[in-house]
């Protein structure tokens, strides 16, 4: 659980971005996405201007149990963008995951205008099927094929083929 203060200061940076698309930001589940148990974040004063979160979660590949960090959230303030911040920020999280002992790799899903992004900040683009329960109904289940989804190896090496259960909502 965030301290207030910085719960408040990471609802403003991302209320800037999408209250007026999405609506307000809820951390427990932000725009029905899965929540982050780890934040990542760089901040100028009180203000976050650089965010990337992400939640431990063991999802199945291919039959096998494999630990990930779903990542989520990543945003940087509009006005501090090009200046290298995302890739600090991620550098952080990164680093995080490495340091955390269970955690496998790092994943991820985004569009494909962002797909560069990651690959600067060492991520993998893979190429699988992945279910997931909908972040809008909870009682279906979704599958998509051509998604771009990346991986960052943290602890373990070499993603294992098959098709991909997250096992609860994306992030
Ligand atoms: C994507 C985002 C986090 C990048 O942050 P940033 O601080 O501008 O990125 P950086 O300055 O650290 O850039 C790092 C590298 O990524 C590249 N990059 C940055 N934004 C990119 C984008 N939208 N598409 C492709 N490459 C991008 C940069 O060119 C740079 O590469 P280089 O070092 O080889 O020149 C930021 O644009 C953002 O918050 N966008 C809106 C939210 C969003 O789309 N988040 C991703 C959701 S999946």
């Amino acid at each position: 659980m965030l301290p207030a203060v910085q719960l408040t200061a990471l609802s403003d940076l991302f209320d800037t971005e999408y209250a007026e698309t999405h609506g307000r930001w809820n951390p427990d589940r932000p725009y029905g996405y899965s929540p982050a148990d780890v934040h990542a974040t760089i901040s100028s004063g009180a203000t976050v201007i650089a965010h990337v979160g992400f939640q431990r979660r063991s999802i199945d590949v291919g039959g096998h149990d494999v630990m990930v960090a779903g990542t989520g959230g990543v945003l940087v303030h509009p006005e501090w963008r090009g200046f290298g911040l995302g890739r600090r920020v991620m550098a952080l999280a990164q680093r995080a995951m490495r340091d955390d002992t269970a955690v496998d790799f790092g994943y991820l899903g985004c569009r494909e205008a962002v797909v560069a992004f990651y690959e600067t900040c060492g991520w993998r683009r893979i190429h699988a099927r992945e279910s997931h329960v909908s972040i809008s109904v909870a009682a279906e289940t979704m599958t998509s094929d051509g998604g771009p989804i990346l991986v960052y190896a943290a602890g373990g090496s070499g993603w294992p083929s098959g098709e991909i259960d997250l096992r609860g909502t994306p992030w």
